[in-house]
């Protein structure tokens, strides 16, 4: 991606004399929020702006963990026009950063405080040589489950917390003639549920060596092969029609009771309230059997695009709206994640909210929180994606679980 990203350097020069397709007092903004619970969330921050007489022109473009919105992005900076502010997650905004693409916060992060609220793990990816470049709206965590309350009571299943547990779990649902896993087979998808998987048969040293260290050894091990055996098990569990399937529409099968179980970031719950589910009595949420002390985040930022590093009027409002404590409380109790900042409180949340704002703070004192690899917040996106091809070939049946540890390994040695 560094390469490609090079080519564009040029671009960008030609870009900065380029204005933004949005006109005064209109912020353009670029994201993937397009599902119910999504859209519900960002109606939160349009009306925000609305509400300061600022317009807001969208450009949505759909698909999970922003691979697609990431092309419309480089081919809109290509083109000289890059859109006003862009949902961006973490390696992504350093490599913009390293282009010069970005504008510069500062003065606006002085004015308000930034260094003292915004936890440091989200700092590293908000800030580049010194440089606010991004405003973080949120905390998402990779490492949930969530499940259909009445169907796991009709069978007798209490909420499992070790992989044991869990297997165990599947095996009765799948006796039972309900699907035990509503999955999406969508590259992205495959790797979120990794991360958990990975965390859990590993634990905290194992994850931070394969997907932040990226040491061959690791990626190579027997604990990874046991962690892509226990893909194999997770892939057994899924319907026939999992392959090509929105994370959305497998959310849609827990809440209507058409599967148990549901392994996804924590913005599958704005899926939930949206359709009207109230935690502890419709679905239940937990952290995946085997990481209730670990928490796999990513934070969505929003970019501000202007390389001559110029903020704008409008820019400059968006990210002061999107880090102020009213907003991050009542977006983020729509969009299922928590603040990004530490003097929020908890008291608007739901038992899912508080749980996930006292994990987080739990873990990042204990060491124990690291940045999501599905979610390009433990390596940079060559390296992701390459994690991502091995990943989906192996739950597709095309690599066995030692071949695939062996193929990870050399995946990454080739892509860094
Ligand atoms: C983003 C979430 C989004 C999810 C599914 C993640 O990468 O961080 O905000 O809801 O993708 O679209």
């Amino acid at each position: 991606m560094r390469k490609t990203m090079m080519k564009l350097t040029t671009a960008l020069v030609v870009a900065s004399t380029a204005a933004s397709m949005a006109q005064a007092n209109e912020v353009e903004v670029l994201h993937w929020w397009t599902s119910g619970g999504e859209a519900s969330a960002l109606n939160v921050l349009k009306q925000d702006l609305e509400s300061q007489g600022i317009g807001w022109q969208d450009m949505p473009v759909a698909g999970g963990g922003g691979e697609s919105a990431m092309t419309v992005l480089r081919a809109r900076v290509t083109a000289g026009n890059p859109p006003t502010a862009v949902q961006m997650l973490g390696f992504d905004i350093l490599d913009w950063a390293a282009l010069d693409a970005l504008a510069n916060l500062n003065d606006l992060a002085a004015q308000e405080g930034w260094d003292d609220v915004v936890p440091e793990a989200l700092q590293q990816f908000a800030k580049y040589d010194g440089k606010w470049v991004s405003a973080p709206v949120n905390v998402h965590s990779t490492n949930w489950v969530w499940a259909n309350k009445s169907v796991l009571d009709a069978n007798g299943i209490a909420a499992p917390t070790n992989w044991e547990e869990f297997e165990a779990a599947l095996t009765k649902l799948a006796a039972a003639g309900v699907t035990p896993i509503a999955h999406g087979g969508q590259a992205w998808q495959d790797a979120t549920v990794f991360d958990a998987v990975s965390m859990s048969t590993g634990g905290p040293d194992f994850y931070k060596a394969a997907f932040i260290d990226l040491d061959q050894d690791t990626l190579a091990s027997d604990t990874m092969v046991e962690a892509f055996r226990r893909m194999d098990v997770i892939r057994s569990h899924v319907d026939d029609n999992f392959s090509g399937r929105d994370w959305n529409l497998a959310t849609a099968m827990v809440i209507n009771g058409e599967a148990g179980f549901q392994m996804m970031g924590d913005w599958a719950k704005g899926e939930f309230l949206n359709a009207g589910k109230v935690p502890g009595e419709d679905f239940l949420c937990f952290r995946f059997p085997g990481t209730a002390d670990q928490v796999t985040f990513n934070a969505d930022q929003f970019a501000m695009f202007d390389p001559l590093g110029d903020v704008s009027g409008e820019q400059s409002a968006l990210a002061k709206a999107i880090l102020s404590p009213s907003f991050q409380s009542a977006f983020n109790v729509v969009k299922g994640s928590v603040p990004a900042r530490t003097d929020v409180s908890d008291e608007a949340f739901d038992a899912c909210g508080k749980q996930g704002m006292k994990d987080l703070a739990a873990a990042a004192a204990s060491g124990n929180l690291y940045g999501s690899m599905a979610h390009g917040h433990a390596a940079p996106a060559a390296v992701k994606n390459a994690i991502y091809d091995v990943v989906t070939a192996h739950f597709n049946g095309e690599y066995d679980a030692e071949t695939a540890a062996q193929e990870l390994a050399d995946a990454v040695s080739i892509a860094q």
